[in-house]
């Protein structure tokens, strides 16, 4: 009995150190390739992929609220969205930018994988990012309203055509010209700024 404990043991303790070997060798050799020009493993994109779900829906769970669909929120969303998302995940019309054809994993385009989520899922992911992948939060420089506009916009993404689109940049460019990023409600977001709402 005690032999065979003392058995189990060793080959535990030998197991633990295998791996701690594997793990410190990965770390320290630079065997693994880090560049995003190469995309993940078959596997390591499964396991992300879940792990993104499961920790998203987890978190977004408690959120209260819904995509806006009037036309000031909207109109908002639209002018965050182009100003910050369209580089990296594109919008009818539009490719991705140089940011996200640089990325991997890629951004997908939203107006076509924004239904895999809810509401409180693409305000939470909006909000806080997704760390592994990429993805930067926009919590830490907008107000819960910006975003709520931004996830309408999404939402709103599904169903609109180029022309729809292409529309909504013609309107913009022209407010910038006759009064400025302001008066467009778009705006660059240098670093370091505030929270605001606008
Ligand atoms: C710097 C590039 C970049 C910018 C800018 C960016 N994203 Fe992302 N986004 C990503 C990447 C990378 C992913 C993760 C892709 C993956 O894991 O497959 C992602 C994932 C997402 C997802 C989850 C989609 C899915 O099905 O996996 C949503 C929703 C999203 N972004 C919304 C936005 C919104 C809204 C904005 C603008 C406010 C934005 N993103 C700006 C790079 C970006």
């Amino acid at each position: 009995m005690k032999r065979t404990l003392l058995a189990v043991l060793i080959t535990v303790a030998a197991a633990i150190a295998l791996v701690a070997g594997v793990v410190l060798f990965v770390v320290y050799t630079g065997v693994y390739n880090v560049a995003a020009t190469t995309s993940h493993a078959g596997i390591t994109n499964w396991a992300l992929n879940t792990l993104q779900h499961s920790s998203v829906s987890r978190r977004a769970k408690d959120i209260d609220g819904a995509a806006p669909a009037d036309s000031a929120a909207l109109a908002a969303g639209f002018h965050h969205f182009h100003a910050m998302c369209v580089q990296c995940h594109g919008a009818p019309g539009f490719g991705r930018g140089e940011l996200g054809q640089g990325m991997a994993p890629t951004p997908p385009r939203l107006e076509e994988e924004a239904h895999e989520w809810t509401d409180p899922e693409l305000f939470w992911i909006t909000k806080h990012g997704i760390r592994l992948a990429g993805m930067p939060a926009f919590g830490p420089t907008h107000s819960d309203e910006d975003i709520w506009g931004i996830v309408g916009f999404t939402r709103a993404l599904e169903t609109m055509t180029e022309e729809d689109y292409a529309e909504l940049v013609r309107a913009r460019t022209a407010a910038m010209e006759e009064g400025g990023e302001e008066a467009a409600g778009g705006h660059s977001h240098a670093p370091g700024t505030a929270p605001h709402s606008h």
